[in-house]
């Protein structure tokens, strides 16, 4: 993708792929987006599709799948045990990924209660370069704790670091020698980190933590969710590794890691999940877990035509034309919106253009969710649904304080091959309107909170009538425009 050049310059992502199967959007005029964002308590995972025109909450299971991947799906072979759609997989897994043994789970989180489950006792202190929200509430049910290892620049958000998602060395080595290896389970590496906004680390420091971790001996887990863009911004960034090809950078990622686990929600633009390993006595540990809470091991939850997605999926993952898609788009839609002054996380990552709120709404506290605000108002005037990142994501400490989030992002996902470039376009001037109007978002406040992933379902509403005002600015500014 990256590799088109114009004729007349200017740096502009080109699809090398054409759209077959299509699906109508409703671009529902503001009032009616008022009305919703009420019912669905200014939380946008409350939305209607009905009611989305761009649906930016996520890339989790919404990637477009490819003719090849649709084609598969037919062939799937419907067994409760044994099914060949199942060896298919395996293999893939064994092609792609060098696993021999492979566990199924119905999607990532899945994977990570077994994970959890197999590996975590009570007291535990388990080292991620970076949390993720269902890895985070499975660690904590099961009476351990996570110790977040980065380097400071992680949390820049305007930065020109490659590396943001890299562990930091020397505080596990700290870490380990305080706590004692005994008391650490595994380490954990997230492909990607999600929420500090979908940033790579380096293989030289992937390397480094297996070193650690021989030294100590210590398990090192992957979180491959993400793995092939990680691969990909490896090859962009890290000289060692720019001639090689995606699947030669993935094999030598998955080889540092013993066990490795995935959501294929995004890793193979299907569904389901798996965890993978060369060390029997390590499935060994999972392997009564997957009936117990999945389904039969070959099957574990997912449905045998998702199987067989993933199985393409996962081999798609070594085309680069395939895997750069999002994160050229992503580099785009930042660009662009940086240019017009819009706070955005820097340098693009993967999964989504990240918005920085605590910027943006400076003047909103932030127990007043500033990222949460900022992703109501978006969806508000222009229909577009992006996902908070910040302190609703967050939880309670055990008196009920709030734990204000690191950092307060709102999350405007592209999935794989989904949005044609005038919908990015579009979503470049609706976000620049709205940072020319800020002033005029305001806070939120919990009326409904759940104890775990409050996220998810919450219901939340507006401080004071700072929706209405918005509207009125947008009708003065746009006139009948939806
Ligand atoms: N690990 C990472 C790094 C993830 O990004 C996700 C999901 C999971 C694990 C859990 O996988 O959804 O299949 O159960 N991320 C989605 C997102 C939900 O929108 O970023 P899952």
């Amino acid at each position: 993708m990256s590799k088109v050049k114009f004729y007349k310059g200017g740096e502009q992502p080109l699809e090398l792929h054409k759209v077959r199967v299509v699906q109508k959007l409703h671009l529902v005029p503001i009032e009616r987006r008022m009305e919703a964002l009420k019912e669905g308590g200014f939380n946008t995972f409350r939305l209607s599709t009905l009611d989305v025109y761009l649906d930016m909450l996520t890339d989790s299971g919404v990637n477009a799948m490819s003719d090849n991947q649709v084609a598969a799906m037919l062939r799937a072979d419907d067994a409760y045990a044994g099914s060949q759609s199942f060896i298919r997989l395996q293999k893939a897994v064994e092609d792609v990924l060098g696993k021999k043994y492979l566990l199924p789970a119905h999607q990532g989180r899945a994977c990570e209660n077994i994970v959890s489950k197999a590996f975590i006792k009570p007291g535990n202190v388990v080292p991620m370069n970076y949390h993720f929200t269902t890895t985070l509430a499975h660690v904590q049910e099961m009476g351990a704790r996570v110790a977040e290892l980065y380097y400071d620049r992680a949390m820049e958000l305007k930065s020109d670091y490659p590396f943001k998602g890299n562990m930091n060395i020397e505080k596990l080595e700290e870490l380990i020698q305080t706590e004692g290896a005994e008391n650490i389970p595994y380490i954990r590496m997230e492909a990607s980190t999600n929420l500090i906004g979908g940033q790579p680390f380096s293989m030289a420091n992937l390397m480094d933590v297996r070193r650690i971790a021989d030294k100590y001996g210590i398990m090192l887990v992957l979180d491959a969710s993400l793995l092939g863009e990680n691969a990909y911004l490896i090859k962009q960034r890290e000289d060692k590794w720019k001639e090689n090809s995606l699947g030669e950078i993935i094999k030598m990622m998955t080889g540092l890691a013993d066990l490795v686990y995935f959501s294929a929600r995004k890793l193979t633009s299907s569904r389901g999940g798996g965890i993978c390993t060369n060390q029997r006595e390590l499935y060994n540990k999972m392997e009564a877990l997957i009936p117990l809470y999945e389904g039969f091991l070959t099957y574990g939850g997912i449905s045998v035509r998702e199987i067989e997605a993933m199985t393409v999926g996962l081999y798609e993952t070594l085309d680069e034309t395939a895997i750069s898609q999002s994160p050229e788009f992503i580099k785009y839609l930042v660009t662009e919106m940086e240019k017009r002054g819009i706070p955005c996380v820097t340098p693009p990552g993967v999964l989504g253009a990240h918005v920085n709120a605590m910027e943006f709404c400076s003047h909103i506290p932030q127990d007043q969710y500033p990222a949460g605000a900022l992703a109501a108002a978006f969806y508000l005037i222009s229909g577009v649904r992006g996902m908070e990142r910040g302190t609703v994501s967050s939880t309670r400490d055990e008196n009920g304080k709030e734990i204000p989030a690191d950092v307060e992002l709102l999350r405007l996902a592209v999935p794989r091959r989904v949005f044609t470039l005038s919908q990015v376009n579009y979503v470049i001037d609706r976000m620049h309107w709205l940072y020319d109007n800020r002033h005029l978002i305001g806070g939120l406040k919990f009326v409904y909170e759940p104890p775990v992933l409050r996220f998810f379902m919450g219901g939340l509403e507006p401080t004071s009538n700072w929706p209405n005002r918005l509207m009125e600015k947008f009708r003065e500014d746009f006139g009948d425009s939806l």
